[in-house]
């Protein structure tokens, strides 16, 4: 079901949104400064070298990624002010990552979200994986893509661009399959972070990879994610049920706190959502669904940033950062409580490989999965 397809147009599903945005406040100048990727030592994890990547583009935007997770550890921009903070939450250290966080940064795989009690059938094979959510496997078991080491190679300094690979192996966490996966994250000079991901098997298998990076734009998790607002551009959402795993249907959002099919404050009605956001969104798919579409955009008036995401992907987890519970200090010191950063996972719909309703996750053998998403930092538009 996953072909290999090609990027060349950015369909803009909400054209009348970023149309007419921006003013001076938007424009770039020359900044001097040299594109390019610096690698340095951070470490080690059971005996294979970490390294911390520093992509540059050339208005000085610096996106940090480390192999260890494949982890996006920051985003450091400038804001409406021209002072520089990293709109994701990370560490400065890998004894940080070590600790355990909840999936900051990282790639997730094999499967992002829950598969329902670590269980699924392929026909009439059955498969049954590390349960480390309750009864339920999230995120790729008790070991998955975000604690392993990647092989990174730089392959592009003028538009800085990182591959990260990794094997993992049949029976890894209990999935069927050797599965051969390829992130490349790509800075553009557009202050846009590029991740396209690639895979193939050697035994039908389930897929469904994203990017956990938690978002607060004004660069300070001492201010709420609650102030920010957010646009997605779908009309449906998967509900779940306690343990938050999805039911199977697909509902609309109209006349619910889940519609934010225009622009909401994200603190608006959130508390009439037990929990707060988790929740998987059907994405409206407009023309060729192989081809990038505008799915959300994220605002804060404080700092003047948004962040456009645009997808291939059907669906997209809004989770608004409900069990961050301040175990965390942030690299600015401050403390990572509940609602003070959000993440906007692209992905297949959670737990599709039990729901036969849902697009399929299995990528088989011979076939290539192959999906594209791009945060787009924007000055100016709120
Ligand atoms: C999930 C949450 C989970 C979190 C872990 C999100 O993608 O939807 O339920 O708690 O990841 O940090």
């Amino acid at each position: 079901m996953k072909k290999l397809f090609r990027i060349s147009v950015v369909v803009l599903a909400f054209t009348g949104l970023l149309a007419g945005c921006g003013g001076d406040a938007g424009k770039k100048e020359e900044s001097g400064v040299k594109a390019g990727i610096a690698k340095a030592d951070w470490g080690q994890v059971d005996g294979a070298p970490v390294y911390l990547y520093t992509l540059t583009n050339k208005e000085g935007v610096q996106v940090k990624i480390s192999n260890y997770g494949g982890t996006v550890t920051s985003w450091i921009a400038p804001d409406k002010n021209g002072n520089k903070s990293s709109i994701v939450v990370g560490f400065d250290s890998l004894s940080g990552y070590l600790a355990k966080p909840p999936y900051f940064g990282a790639i997730i795989g094999r499967y992002g979200n829950r598969i329902a009690n670590g269980q699924f059938k392929i026909g009439s094979d059955a498969y049954k994986l590390a349960t480390n959510d309750g009864k339920n496997h999230l995120h790729g078991g008790n070991k998955g893509f975000d604690k392993v080491v990647w092989t990174g190679t730089v392959i592009s300094d003028s538009i800085p661009t990182l591959i990260l690979t990794y094997l993992s192996k049949d029976g890894e966490e209990g999935y069927p399959g050797n599965l051969k996966v390829i992130v490349k994250y790509t800075l553009t000079d557009d202050d846009e972070l590029k991740i396209e991901y690639t895979a193939d098997t050697d035994k039908p298998t389930p897929v469904n990879l994203t990017n956990h990076s938690y978002f607060n734009l004004s660069g300070d998790v001492a201010n709420t994610i609650e102030n920010h607002g957010l646009q997605i551009d779908a009309a449906n959402y998967t509900p779940v049920d306690s343990t938050l795993i999805t039911t199977g249907e697909i509902k609309p959002v109209a006349g619910t706190p889940f519609d934010f099919t225009v622009k909401q404050k994200i603190g608006g009605r959130i508390n009439d959502v037990p929990g707060g956001y988790d929740h998987n969104y059907v994405l409206n798919k407009k023309g060729d669904s192989t081809q990038l579409q505008l799915a959300a955009i994220l605002s804060d008036s404080l700092s003047g940033r948004s962040l456009e995401v645009y997808t291939t992907e059907p669906g997209l987890q809004f989770y608004s950062g409900n069990f961050l519970d301040g175990t965390f200090t942030a690299a600015n010191g401050s403390k990572i409580n509940k609602h003070t950063a959000l993440c906007l996972e692209t992905q297949h719909f959670p737990d599709s490989p039990n729901k036969i309703e849902f697009p399929t996750t299995i990528l088989k053998p011979g076939e290539k999965y192959h999906t594209f998403t791009t945060y787009k930092l924007v000055l100016g538009k709120q």
